[in-house]
């Protein structure tokens, strides 16, 4: 079928089922955030006491500005810029900051997807048994010091993800989506078997999980939504733009609790899969790439059977990060199809072009630019920055006052209802989070992660 032809505004491709879309919602927030940054900023910040305030936070405003971003995205039927501003053109600033800052974080996002492809690799082929973590950093810091090499990585890990795209909303994306998600879910399950199994597990699930007030102040606070956010997807365009090609049948509020407890449960369990594991072998969780990247590997390479659960593992890595990676295109992508006479396919490659290019200054911060500094960051952090400190929460921010102060209350009831056809008792209680206390978090969030205000 020829994709111009199909993709009209008043023709456009929808999720064949309820399924396939929460999948792919639900694919696009499980990524790195629950992989990488939960785990660790959970034993850092007081565990289960962390914990605790995660949940309230992700409950209370995740998702409550997750279904304020899937209404604003369905109602509009269209791109995201048009979602945002379509009753009042200004916040259609808003719409192209998501898209520009979506994109962004596409272009360091696919980098680490080539990291896991390439320690896949090394796993299978045996080049990692046995090693030790200093061993392993070693490893690390020549691959990606390395930038030619990385960057074919990259660009593997990006022409996956243009290809699903290329095959459009349901044959591309719902279809990936419903094979990888739940794949994904029984790999992640057998993660955590082997790691609470180990011997001297129990140390590292109590690092995690024990409940530590001591360690809560107001950063924790902070720390919890802002993870909220990055988590979900938030701020960043990609809910409203998968909503955009759901039925207007379907319900939204309960697309989003299904998505927020999917998201919550992979999130908990990938922190069980990873730090007993570490705890056992008797090393301290790192940050960021050092945990993933090299402590895991090193614990990996000295159990039994290590390379099978490695291997698993970065195939899950790799599962996650693809489908978050799908849903940050896609927003470019249906952006051009609405407003150009561009196709799909053309659309894609063009964007992806773009996110290589705009990803060389990140990729070559771990090699030759490793020196650059802009306002005290390096490139690659500079970028993570700019998205998640500035743009998220401002374009978060702009939801709330859209479909709160910008609409008549009667549309956003009929968006959240589906004009009426599903039932959706808590809508009061949404409408006045949304309308009053989300905005103030938020520029709470955005003034403390931009450290204009210190707490
Ligand atoms: N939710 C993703 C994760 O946890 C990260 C993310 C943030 C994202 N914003 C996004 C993914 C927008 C896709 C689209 O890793």
């Amino acid at each position: 079928m020829n994709n111009t032809e199909f993709e009209t505004k008043d023709n456009r491709e929808q999720f064949k089922s309820r399924f396939g879309f929460i999948m792919a919602v639900a694919g696009s927030a499980v990524g790195l955030g629950n992989i990488w940054r939960f785990p660790y900023i959970t034993g850092v910040h007081g565990g289960g006491a962390f914990v605790i305030i995660y949940l309230v936070s992700i409950f209370i405003i995740g998702a409550t500005i997750a279904l304020t971003e899937m209404a604003i995205g369905r109602h509009g039927g269209s791109d995201v810029v048009e979602a945002y501003g379509q009753y009042d053109k200004r916040f259609k600033i808003p719409g192209y900051l998501s898209m520009i800052a979506v994109t962004v974080l596409l272009s360091f996002y696919n980098i680490i997807g080539g990291w896991s492809i390439y320690y896949f690799i090394q796993t299978i082929s045996g080049k990692l048994t046995g090693l030790d973590a200093a061993q392993v950093e070693a490893v690390f810091g020549n691959f990606v010091s390395n930038s030619p090499q990385v960057a074919l990585f990259t660009i593997i890990f990006l022409a996956v993800n243009t290809i699903v795209i290329i095959k459009g909303i349901t044959e591309g994306i719902e279809k990936v989506s419903s094979i990888v998600m739940p794949s994904l879910f029984v790999l992640l399950i057998i993660l955590v078997i082997r790691s609470v199994t180990l011997p001297g597990a129990k140390e590292g699930i109590i690092w995690y999980l024990k409940p530590d007030f001591s360690k809560v102040t107001g950063s924790t606070f902070v720390a919890a939504v802002g993870q909220a956010f990055f988590t979900l997807s938030l701020g960043s365009g990609a809910m409203a733009t998968y909503a955009s090609y759901l039925s207007k049948d379907e319900s939204l509020p309960s697309a989003t609790a299904s998505t927020v407890i999917i998201d919550t449960l992979v999130a908990l369990l990938a922190g069980l899969a990873i730090l007993p594991a570490v705890f056992a072998f008797g090393v301290s969780p790192g940050e960021g790439p050092g945990l993933v990247f090299v402590t895991l590997p090193s614990v990996f390479g000295q159990m039994p059977f290590g390379t099978i659960f490695s291997a698993i593992f970065f195939v899950f890595f790799f599962f996650a990060a693809l489908t978050s990676s799908i849903s940050m295109l896609e927003v470019s992508v249906t952006y051009i199809i609405e407003n150009t006479n561009i196709d799909r396919k053309k659309a894609a490659i063009i964007m992806s072009i773009v996110v290589l290019l705009l990803g060389i200054p990140p990729l070559m911060s771990f090699g030759n630019w490793s020196h650059i500094e802009i306002f005290g960051l390096g490139l690659f952090d500079l970028y993570d920055y700019f998205v998640s400190n500035i743009s998220m929460p401002l374009v978060g921010l702009a939801g709330a006052i859209v479909i709160c102060w910008v609409w008549d209350k009667e549309v956003t009831k009929d968006e959240t209802t589906s004009s009426g056809k599903v039932e959706f008792k808590l809508f009061d209680v949404w409408y006045n989070l949304t309308k009053y206390v989300v905005p103030i978090l938020l520029i709470f969030v955005f003034l403390t992660a931009t450290g204009i205000l210190r707490i």
